[in-house]
């Protein structure tokens, strides 16, 4: 039997059950630690997709809050009465706003609606902090409410609250409502209640109170203790494609996304028409979730920040035409983003970008250590344009280490021009990216055993397995993806980083799936994915031990009986992790070879992942449908047995 061939839907059975096959004996070695395992090893890929930033991780509740969505100023807000768009407001980068007056007769009523991306998720006792930027020409009331707009009752509005406004100078207001009940597509209203005024609005907005961490300008909570309880050791932001641009004036530029939140100018996002089988017009970045956010969110999660930037070029599955990219010698602006990107992040409080981090809150530097320039870039013209960022990042930087990218394809052409190029330029990471069938996942067990040792390290930068027909999360992916990371693992004096992608998804707003967390406006689940992703970074191990069958590492071969497996250790511990993807329960021997005749091991605990449901994943309504299990493991000596079911994942956790 071929276990590189497609594992088929038979039913696993978790618990022990009878024993095929010959025993496979793990042979560990514990007489020689071998490579540390880098605590950037692995980590968390961000890029706003799928409504990942805005109506997503980051908690701005209202959509176009600042008036700017370029298509129409109004867009995502519903006006009545009396309700001027005007261009002259009090910042300058973000210049729209809007004026309240008089509807004109008493029975009239003049005032805004917004339902944010899909709705407004409230919670019963949730605080919700609304607040705007505002001016008027005489005191005006202001009553604020959260509504159903489908409730059949006496009244839409269930919270209810007054502001004045009394300033004529723009001055921030806020207020706090209080829900009392739990809604996951509430909408909020405001009516001018005073005649023959005027008022004037601009970045209205409404936040939950209670952030991650309690920001104010802060991020929903379920979604960021899914990225802590990951233990990430490295954070990867802001993607993907969106760093590149459709064209560079749309590129991420980090620039943009710093600074007073009032004032960070909106960008396109390009996840809005990328696909129009899954349409999202109204798919914008506000920037309130920008790099100043990022690096304090990493810092919060434990996680070394890796931004990667733009390399000059726009994305070359968009641009055929040179025009479309900054030449060579344009290049300048783009490298003193990345100078002063590295500035803003460790230069001193009295530096110029520096001095921005300070006056944003965190005086201390962030301690960047990585920076990534260009995504899935290829050609020649891609080494030529990172040259020079190379050179003059090493020239005042020496100690950033500098990720380059290998292109789109997990092998091939481009991949294999680029490999040599990034080596030549002496990149110390090399981004890799595979979005592969299952096929690919099973037969890329020794994908690391045979790569060049002297060259740059690995940043396996985005994957996921993506099943033919089958791209949506189910727990057969998730398993070969754990099947595979043992090679990483195992290689882990290669493989530095390595972080799934993409990481978030709203229900009702994705454009790619598989993803690592999904979410509707209240509630969010972890998929199978992240399981496999949890259990590597909590049991990642310091160091690499050998572990063999038959003297060849174990990696889904032909002769292996469908075992994918690594191990580690950690002070007294040992983590082996093993991927059975055959459709057979295994017998498995575990064999320590000591540094001493008289030392004994102690089996302590495994953590399985199995089960018979290949197709399916966890869900909203089922967040616990497939989870890891923990339970004791017994056994001592130098040869300990276990069973492993068929399809499943276990982490045996054993000690000196
Ligand atoms: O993760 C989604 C996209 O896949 C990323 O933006 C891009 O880098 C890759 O092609």
């Amino acid at each position: 039997m071929t276990f590189k061939k497609l594992i088929s839907a038979a039913a696993a059975v978790c618990a022990a059950a009878s024993l095929s096959g010959q025993t496979a004996q793990l042979d560990i070695d514990l007489k020689k630690v071998g490579a540390p395992i880098q605590e950037t090893m692995y980590g968390i890929f961000f890029e706003d997709i799928n409504f990942a930033a805005d109506g997503g991780l980051y908690a701005e509740m209202l959509m176009n809050r600042s008036f700017e969505y370029p298509n129409d100023r109004l867009q995502g807000w519903r006006a009545f009465g009396k309700v001027e768009v005007r261009s002259d407001g009090p910042f300058e980068r973000n210049p729209h706003y809007v004026r309240l007056s008089d509807p004109g007769h008493a029975h009239k009523h003049t005032g805004l609606a917004n339902n944010g991306w899909f709705g407004l998720g409230v919670k019963e006792g949730g605080q919700y902090r609304f607040s705007f930027w505002a001016r008027s020409d005489k005191k005006v009331s202001l009553r604020v409410e959260l509504f159903d707009q489908a409730s059949m009752g006496e009244q839409q509005q269930f919270c209810s609250e007054k502001i004045s406004v009394d300033s004529r100078e723009w001055t921030r207001y806020q207020l706090i409502l209080n829900s009392p009940l739990t809604m996951q597509k509430a909408g909020l209203r405001l009516f001018m209640e005073t005649r023959d005024a005027y008022v004037d609005l601009e970045h209205v907005s409404l936040f939950p109170t209670d952030t991650y961490n309690g920001h104010e300008n802060g991020m929903r909570k379920d979604l960021a203790e899914a990225l802590a309880d990951l233990k990430p050791g490295i954070f990867r932001f802001p993607g993907g494609c969106i760093v590149e641009g459709t064209d560079l004036a749309t590129r991420y530029n980090w620039k943009n996304s710093v600074g007073p939140v009032e004032n960070r100018p909106l960008n396109e996002n390009r996840w809005e028409y990328t696909f129009t089988h899954r349409f999202f017009p109204d798919y914008y970045q506000s920037y309130g979730l920008g790099f100043f956010e990022f690096f304090q969110l990493s810092e919060e999660i434990g996680a070394e920040p890796l931004p990667i930037l733009s390399v000059g070029l726009a994305c070359q599955f968009q641009n055929n035409d040179e025009s479309a990219h900054a030449s060579l010698d344009e290049l300048q602006p783009f490298i003193d983003d990345a100078l002063d990107l590295i500035e803003f992040a460790n230069g001193p409080a009295d530096s110029q970008w520096g001095g921005l981090r300070a006056s944003m809150g965190h005086p201390e530097p962030f301690g960047l250590k990585y920076l990534g320039i260009g995504n899935e870039q290829w050609d020649q013209t891609y080494p030529d344009h990172l040259r020079p960022f190379v050179e003059q990042i090493r020239a005042k930087y020496p100690e950033i280490k500098i990720v380059g990218s290998s292109g789109p394809d997990s092998e091939g052409a481009k991949f294999d021009y680029l490999w040599p190029e990034m080596r030549k330029l002496g990149a110390d990471l090399v981004d890799e990216h595979f979005y592969r069938p299952y096929e690919w996942f099973l037969a890329q067990g020794n994908r690391y055993d045979n790569y060049d040792r002297k060259g740059p390290k690995v940043f396996a930068g985005e994957y996921a397995c993506h099943a033919r027909g089958k791209k949506y999360n189910h727990y057969k992916a998730a398993l070969l993806e754990a099947a595979f990371m043992t090679g990483l693992e195992r290689n882990a004096d290669i493989v530095h980083m390595a972080t799934y992608a993409p990481l978030f998804a709203h229900v009702e707003g994705w454009q790619w799936r598989p993803d690592l967390i999904w979410y509707d406006n209240l509630n969010s689940f972890r998929t199978v994915s992240w399981h496999v992703q949890q259990l590597y970074g909590q049991y990642r191990g310091s160091n690499v031990l050998t572990l063999t069958m038959e003297g060849k590492p174990v990696a889904g071969n032909d002769d292996q009986q469908g075992l994918f497996a690594s191990a580690v250790v950690e002070g007294n511990l040992i983590y082996v992790k093993v991927a059975n993807v055959s459709e057979e329960e295994r017998q498995l021997s575990f064999n320590f070879t000591t540094k001493s005749k008289k030392d004994s091991i102690k089996a302590v605990k495994r953590i399985d992942l199995c089960s018979d449901k290949l197709y399916e994943d966890n869900s909203l309504e089922a967040p616990e449908n497939i989870v890891p299990t923990e339970k004791a493991l017994s056994g001592t000596g130098k040869a300990i047995n276990a069973t492993i079911a068929a399809q499943s994942f276990s982490v045996f956790v054993f000690e000196k």
